[in-house]
């Protein structure tokens, strides 16, 4: 593995961002004057010296790997792409080659990385995928952990921009997963969400450990983001 940059640890989320080139910090994650970077430092300062597991689910050029790699110095952070030349690409970092549905893959990961504590998801933005890492991973992490899904936006409005009627979405990760393309429902987003709040609430969900047993902290829902807490 190739060494990773380091920048001055005195930089926010935001400008190590900026400086590493993700798209979370960009205009079209950017709502209200807060950038996605901007709400996620917001629950992540406190954890900026310590040490744990972080994965991300959609890596790309390796740009946010860069980015957590440097406003957590002592954390391990891993990723997973479907395509080998994220895996490339992001050299300096272990990254897994997979699909972020793959329940051995994603198996895989948690076994080598026992002290996973966050996990990002910014891979298919497929509903049905995204939905399957969630719950494959969620259950896996310790109390106090967090899990965040981006890019909601696509898979939730009808009216958003990029909307296809035909294929829900046009986002290019449906032609990296033409197979889960028609899955891409709404109204699951919408169910799943609902399960979270009601589990958060209530206990007992689909994700309970039987009856009573809460899994969800909180939910906490933000433009296109939900932050979802390990209770
Ligand atoms: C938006 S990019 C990730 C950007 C990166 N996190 C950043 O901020 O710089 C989405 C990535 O998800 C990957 N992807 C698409 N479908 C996937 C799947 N089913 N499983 C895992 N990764 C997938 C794509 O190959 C692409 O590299």
């Amino acid at each position: 593995m190739l060494a990773a940059t380091k920048v001055p640890y005195l930089y926010g989320l935001t400008k190590l961002g900026q400086v590493f080139g993700t798209d979370k910090v960009d205009a079209a994650h950017t709502r209200n004057g807060l950038a996605y970077t901007d709400i996620y430092e917001r629950y992540l300062r406190p954890w900026r010296r310590q040490r744990f597991t972080l994965l991300e689910l959609g890596v790309y050029r390796g740009n946010s790997l860069r980015m957590w790699n440097s406003f957590f110095p002592r954390a391990t952070v891993v990723g997973l792409d479907l395509e080998p030349l994220a895996a490339e690409r992001a050299a300096e970092f272990e990254v897994t080659v997979g699909s972020q549905s793959d329940p051995e893959v994603l198996a895989s990961v948690v076994r080598k990385h026992p002290d996973l504590r966050l996990v990002v998801d910014d891979a298919s933005h497929i509903t049905s995928l995204t939905i399957a890492s969630f719950r494959h991973l969620f259950p896996q992490l310790p109390r106090g952990g967090m899990y965040i899904i981006e890019d909601l936006a696509p898979n939730t409005y009808e009216d958003w921009p990029g909307h296809d009627a035909e294929r829900g979405t046009n986002w290019p990760a449906i032609q990296q997963n033409p197979e889960e393309s028609r899955f891409n429902v709404r109204q699951d987003m919408d169910d799943f969400l609902r399960e979270l709040i009601r589990d958060c609430d209530l206990g007992g969900g689909p994700f309970g450990e039987g009856p009573g047993a809460k899994e969800v902290a909180f939910v906490h829902v933000w433009p296109s983001i939900v932050v979802v807490g390990r209770a």
